[in-house]
């Protein structure tokens, strides 16, 4: 399980709350490893996720450039690699099913990936948009 705290805050009411709905997805798939969803659930979550994370990136990144954030190359490069991971994880699920092997590259690769950028990446992109006074 994931928790949005204030070490997660960007200060940038879109981007925090969209990052709140991207916890809540990823919860909710990694919720299922117990079982209790059925394969066309799971896939249906694991689909959530990937156009969630796909609207999320796309705003951002939409932020950035309206707001000429110095860092936009990279970051986009970086949201790119993260769609990626997910487009192959939905690949892994249709074709092989749920297993913990998909569980753990969810939380590793996509939730673990998240929080990180989130607090090394996203700060900064908050510090830039209030530089510019948007909040
Ligand atoms: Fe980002």
């Amino acid at each position: 399980m994931y928790y949005w705290d204030k070490s997660l805050e960007v200060g940038n009411q879109m981007i925090d709350e969209q990052h709140k709905q991207l916890i809540d997805a990823l919860n909710s798939f990694l919720n299922a490893r117990t079982g209790q969803k059925s394969n066309s659930e799971l896939k249906k979550s694991l689909d959530f996720l990937n156009d969630y994370t796909i609207k999320h990136f796309y705003e951002e990144e939409r932020l950035q450039k309206k707001y000429e954030y110095p860092d936009y190359e990279n970051h986009k490069k970086l949201h790119e690699g993260l769609k990626k991971v997910v487009r192959e994880l939905q690949t892994q699920l249709i074709m092989k099913g749920p297993s913990d092997a998909l569980f753990d590259d969810v939380q590793i690769k996509v939730g673990d990936w998240l929080i990180a950028h989130i607090k090394s990446q996203d700060v900064k992109i908050g510090a830039h948009l209030k530089s510019k006074g948007v909040v």
